[in-house]
């Protein structure tokens, strides 16, 4: 049994996805052991709180780099993790932590990276960019997280269209929608050793 722990700063809805797809068996062989929120008293924390997962609120400027990196290094070998899901997390992880966690760690990103990501790039921002440059498709990417902003090798995309009717309001939750079904997708093949390598390029192949 895998034991994940997922890094969150805000309302955690991706959260409660990986949440409701272990309930569901649509992630097997996993369970989520603990919660680290870079802000307090965040909804996130609520919802882990209400399934009995332990959580723990780590604020980055409150630490020095060294004392950061410790403290995080330590929460997950407390708690013996295996793999990490960024999902919503606003903070950059310390280099220590992706060395040793190498092709471990996973992030979701709300746009089809490389458009619309990289510094400032985050929430509402992302959406309001695309809406403005009149894109006519958006949607969502998971990917391995490296030293850098959203430039871990792309692990699993999906696009949705992008109609005249629509808002950056209404494209963040066509997005969001997106982001519920690929996440526990991605996480329930990278538990399962069903991500394979193909020229230095990850696929999803359940064999
Ligand atoms: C999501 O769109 C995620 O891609 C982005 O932040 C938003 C947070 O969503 N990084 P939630 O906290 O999981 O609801």
């Amino acid at each position: 049994m895998k034991r994940l722990a997922v890094l969150v700063s805000g309302s955690g809805s991706n959260l409660q996805a990986l949440i409701d797809a272990v309930d569901a068996k649509r992630i097997t062989n996993a369970s989520i052991k603990l919660v680290i929120s870079s802000k307090a008293g965040v909804y996130a924390l609520q919802r882990a709180a209400k399934h009995g997962i332990a959580s723990a609120v780590v604020a980055r400027r409150q630490y020095d780099d060294a004392d950061y990196q410790t403290t995080l290094l330590n929460l997950l070998m407390d708690y013996q993790i295996d793999y990490i899901v960024l999902a919503g997390f606003l903070d950059i992880l310390p280099e220590s932590i992706i060395e040793h966690y190498t092709n471990r760690i996973i992030n979701i990103h709300p746009s089809l990276i490389p458009a619309f990501c990289g510094k400032g790039f985050y929430g509402m921002r992302v959406h309001q960019a695309v809406y403005q440059s009149a894109a006519k498709v958006s949607g969502a990417t998971v990917h391995f997280v490296d030293g850098g902003i959203d430039s871990g090798t792309i692990i699993m995309q999906r696009a949705v269209a992008i109609l005249a009717g629509d808002t950056a309001e209404t494209i963040a939750q066509k997005v969001l929608q997106i982001e519920h079904s690929i996440l526990p997708e991605v996480v329930d093949a990278l538990v399962n050793q069903q991500i394979k390598w193909y020229d230095s390029r990850p696929f999803i192949d359940k064999g």
